[in-house]
């Protein structure tokens, strides 16, 4: 058996198509979500193979775009997995088709973290975006949740939208503080190609407006006890999510579905865009076997996104020799863009901005002499 303990599944329907979205999804369709979750069903019982589960998160497109009897269908599936007493089970949702009695099925079938897209309330930024919500579906859709006992609830937010001012993203962050959840995740808007905004030619903000927004967002939600513990993401003390940290600590973790990766027996791979493929039963398109340097330099890139970075022992266990004998980084140490403790080695906050050139200096102070042959 592997050493997995985390599984993500992709739920690729949604009842609107939204301007900059490049995830794999299609219009919601009844008769393709029935072959889909036939399909689902199959990829799971021939790939699982019984480990104790810590987390799921079930994400999309938007798993909330299934009826009631399709996510009854969908939990029936997923009854197979050997779920921890404490494992934290997430759903993805769009407040706009997360009903009442949506949100008592989930309850029911034990998940205990709910993911809202709510992006922006403003009508302008909306419009870019080409999604619609509203305040009090929001709201609405929030208060039910802590009403039928699901109180761990993160708010995803996008900002540095076309148009978009310091003001209008105050507006949108004192909303998302308003609803008092403990988790929020924040994003600058990509403009992804092969989305509608791509081809409008739409253009991103001014570099320093984003930078400004960044910082904007970090203060005012560590004002209000967030933690700030990875780039994009702000939780009160203990909120963290526990599905995103195991791959920020480059754990291994199924995927399941159409589009989604995984990491199992020291093997990455990536399954189909193509819903018609999937359903056929085509899974699987990309394969990479990791060698002990790819695994090294993932666990760099992924680590250093989290305020804890890396853990010097982890490493040392891991892969049998210490990481200061690897990369000769200690210049940056000098320069306070890491930070050294006896356990840890971390990116300082204030370059959480420019993570990526920080990795990239990081992975430079390789040294010469390290055989990563012989650790293979
Ligand atoms: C799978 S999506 C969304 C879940 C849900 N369907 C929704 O739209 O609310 C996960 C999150 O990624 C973020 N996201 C998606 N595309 C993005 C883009 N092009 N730029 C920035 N953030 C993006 C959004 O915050 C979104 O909520
Ligand atoms: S952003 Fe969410 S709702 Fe919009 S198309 Fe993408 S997955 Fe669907």
């Amino acid at each position: 058996m592997s050493k997995v303990d985390a599984i993500y599944i992709h739920i690729p329907f949604c009842n609107y198509i939204c301007a900059y979205c490049d995830f794999c999804k299609i219009f919601y369709n009844k008769e393709y979500v029935n072959k889909y979750l036939e399909a689902l069903n199959k990829e799971i019982k021939s790939n699982y193979k019984g480990e104790k589960i810590t987390s799921l998160y079930i994400g999309g497109g938007t798993p909330s775009s299934l009826s009631i009897d399709e996510l009854e269908k969908l939990f029936h599936i997923i009854t197979i997995f050997n779920l921890s007493t404490d494992c934290e089970i997430t759903f993805e949702a769009n407040p706009d088709s997360l009903s009442l009695d949506k949100i008592n099925l989930l309850k029911k079938y034990g998940v205990n973290r709910v993911s809202l897209g709510v992006e922006t309330i403003n009508d302008k930024l909306q419009d870019v975006l080409e999604r619609r919500t509203s305040k009090e579906i929001v709201i609405n859709c929030v208060n039910d949740l802590k009403q039928v006992g699901i109180t761990n609830i993160n708010v995803d937010l996008i900002y540095a939208i076309t148009g978009e001012t310091l003001e209008d993203l105050n507006k949108d962050l004192n909303f998302i503080l308003s609803l008092d959840v403990p988790h929020i995740s924040t994003y600058s808007l990509i403009i992804e190609d092969n989305t509608k905004l791509k081809v409008n030619n739409v253009k991103n903000i001014d570099k320093s407006l984003d930078r400004k927004m960044y910082d904007m967002i970090s203060s005012i939600l560590k004002d209000n006890s967030y933690i700030h513990y990875e780039i994009s993401n702000f939780s009160k003390d203990g909120y963290w999510s526990k599905h995103n940290l195991k791959y920020w600590y480059n754990l291994e973790y199924y995927g399941f579905g159409c589009s989604a990766s995984g990491y199992v027996n020291n093997i990455r791979y990536t399954n189909t865009r193509s819903i018609t493929n999937y359903i056929k039963g085509k899974t699987i398109i990309d394969k990479e076997i990791l060698t002990t340097k790819d695994k090294i330099f993932y666990e760099i890139m992924l680590g250093f996104r989290t305020n804890m970075g890396i853990n010097k022992n982890n490493f040392k266990n891991k892969y049998n020799i210490n990481i200061e004998d690897i990369f000769n980084y200690k210049l940056l140490v000098k320069d306070h863009i890491l930070e050294e403790t006896t356990i840890y080695l971390r990116v300082r906050e204030e370059y959480f901005y420019v993570l990526d050139e920080v990795i990239l200096k990081f992975l430079e102070t390789l040294q010469t002499n390290v055989s990563f042959d012989i650790m293979d």
